[in-house]
C-alpha cells in the first residue's frame, strides 16, 4: 500500500513537516511503503482551466494535462492508497501551492458528465473507480481555537474536505493552531510574552497534536487495507 505526505509549507522542517513526519511515521508502522514530497522545490501552476480534462474523450484520465513540475507529483498521487497533505495557513487560506497541487488533483477527477438531480442540483461527479484515503494537515499560528471558528478557518477546512470526500471516496481533517514560528524570537520584532506563551504551548500541547497525526497515519491505512 503506497501512502504519499505532500508538503506544502516552503519550510521542509517546521510544523507543517512535523505533523507529517509523524503521521508517515503512523502510516509506515502499519506497514504503509511512504513518501514525502515538498511542493516548493519547484515552481507550479494552479489550474489553468485549459478544460482539457472536461473535452470529449479526454484521454487525461484523471490526471492534470497541464505538464511542469507538479506532473510527477500528482502522478504519484493517483497512483497511491492514501493521500495527506499539510499546509500551514497564509492569510485564512492555505499556501499558494497547496491551492495550486488540490486543483490540480481534483479538477480532473471531478466529471462534469455525471446524473444531474434538477431538484438538488447536485451531479454524480467521481470518475475514480476507487478509493483514495485523504486527509488534510492544518498547522497556524493564530493561538485560540475560538478564533479560528469565528475566522472562517474551519468552514474552509470543512469544504476541502467535503470535495475531497466526494471525489475520493474519503476524507478527513486535522490541525494544530498556535504554532511556535522562529527558531530565535530574539531576532524578530514580537511583542514581549509572545515566546513563552508560545514555547509553552509547544511543550504541552504540540506533542499531543503530533501524537493525532500519528494516529491519523495509522488510521488511514487501516481503513484502506
Ligand atoms: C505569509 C504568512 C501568512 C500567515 N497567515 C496566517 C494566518 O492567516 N493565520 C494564522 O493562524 N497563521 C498565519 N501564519 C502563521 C503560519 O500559519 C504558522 O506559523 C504555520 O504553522 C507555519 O507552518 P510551518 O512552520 O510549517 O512553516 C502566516 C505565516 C505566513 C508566513
Amino acid at each position: 500500500m503506497k501512502a504519499l505526505f505532500v508538503n506544502g509549507s516552503p519550510r521542509k522542517n517546521w510544523n507543517t513537516y512535523k505533523m507529517l513526519e509523524s503521521a508517515m511515521k503512523g502510516a509506515s508502522d502499519s506497514g504503509a511503503e511512504t513518501e514525502l514530497v515538498n511542493l516548493y522545490d519547484s515552481p507550479a501552476k494552479g489550474c489553468i482551466s485549459c478544460f482539457a480534462c472536461k473535452v470529449k474523450n479526454s484521454k487525461t484520465n484523471g490526471l492534470c494535462a497541464y505538464r511542469d513540475s507538479l506532473t510527477p507529483i500528482l502522478q504519484k498521487a493517483l497512483e497511491s492508497d492514501i493521500i495527506v497533505a499539510g499546509s500551514p495557513i497564509y492569510f485564512s487560506n492555505v499556501t499558494a501551492l497547496t491551492r495550486a497541487f488540490l486543483e490540480r488533483l481534483m479538477f480532473p477527477v471531478l466529471s462534469y458528465n455525471g446524473k444531474y438531480d434538477p431538484e438538488t442540483h447536485t451531479m454524480e461527479s467521481r470518475i475514480l473507480t476507487r478509493d483514495i484515503y485523504t486527509a488534510m494537515i492544518y498547522t497556524m499560528g493564530y493561538p485560540d481555537e475560538e478564533g479560528i471558528k469565528d475566522f472562517g478557518y474551519l468552514t474552509m477546512f470543512h469544504e476541502t474536505e467535503r470535495f475531497m470526500r466526494q471525489l475520493f471516496g474519503y476524507s478527513e481533517t486535522l490541525y494544530a493552531y498556535n504554532t511556535y514560528q522562529f527558531a530565535d524570537y530574539s531576532r524578530y520584532d514580537v511583542a514581549e510574552g509572545i515566546e513563552p506563551m508560545k514555547a509553552k504551548w509547544r511543550e504541552e500541547r504540540f506533542p499531543e497534536d503530533l501524537r493525532k497525526a500519528y494516529e491519523l497515519g495509522k488510521r488511514l491505512v487501516s481503513l484502506a487495507k
